[in-house]
């Protein structure tokens, strides 16, 4: 089977490295970062690295790329203190592809990449009407991460707004498939999902309790 040691990936060629690493971890969210500066320019970026980081309170983590060159979606953050995550589902999704290109600080990627820029309940950060499933966050802590000079952004969660219908579970469980959420791979692959089992509390030398998906 093809074997890669740390000093095999350490001399690869860049692209093939990064594709590589990047899709190593299994799929990951997909999400739009919806931000704004301080005078109320908007900036929108997709974002895979989004990890839960605790239910009470409830926080989320993601990783910002090294602010060695212009990160406006990190500026904005730091300005204002508020961001958004939003699920990107199929009817989005090259538009949300679209968000990472390197679009200059005074042109906003909702306008480019035809999003739409949604208020609610005040707050400070645009949401994209686009899609479903999305969560207004307040900045909570910054860890740097001195090995790559990567950021881990911790924010609580202060919004969540959930589709209408055959999403949110009796038991507060999200059936993200009814939601079109989408996965993704590495840098480039989008994925609709079907799920395949659903299990309820697991206890040693017990049989599984099966739920309804
Ligand atoms: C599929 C995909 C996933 C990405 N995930 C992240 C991420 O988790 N963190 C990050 O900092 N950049 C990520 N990026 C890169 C940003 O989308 C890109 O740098 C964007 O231009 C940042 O915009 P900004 O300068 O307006 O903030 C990702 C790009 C793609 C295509």
């Amino acid at each position: 089977m093809p074997h890669f040691t740390a000093a095999d990936l350490a001399q690869l060629e860049k692209v093939y490295r990064l594709n590589l690493v990047n899709a190593i971890t299994g799929f990951k969210p997909a999400n739009l970062l919806g931000t704004q500066d301080p005078a109320g320019r908007t900036n929108l970026a997709i974002i895979s690295s989004v990890v839960h980081l605790g239910s009470n309170p409830a926080l989320l983590g993601l990783v910002m790329r090294p602010p060695s060159v212009e990160r406006h979606s990190y500026e904005n953050i730091r300005s204002t203190g508020h961001y958004t995550l939003n699920h990107i589902h199929a009817g989005i999704v090259k538009a949300a592809h679209l968000t990472s290109a390197n679009f200059p600080r005074e042109e906003s990627e909702f306008g480019a990449c035809g999003l739409t820029p949604e208020y609610r309940d005040d707050f400070q950060a645009p949401y994209v009407q686009e899609s479903y499933l999305k969560i207004g966050l307040t900045l909570a802590q910054e860890l740097p991460i001195e090995l790559n000079g990567t950021i881990l952004l911790i924010g609580r969660v202060e919004h969540v707004y959930l589709p209408e219908e055959n999403v949110l579970r009796p038991d507060g469980s999200l059936h993200l498939t009814a939601a079109g959420t989408m996965a993704l791979s590495g840098l480039d692959t989008y994925y609709e999902t079907t799920p395949v089992a659903r299990y309820g509390y697991a206890r040693p030398h017990q049989p599984l309790p099966e739920l309804p998906l």
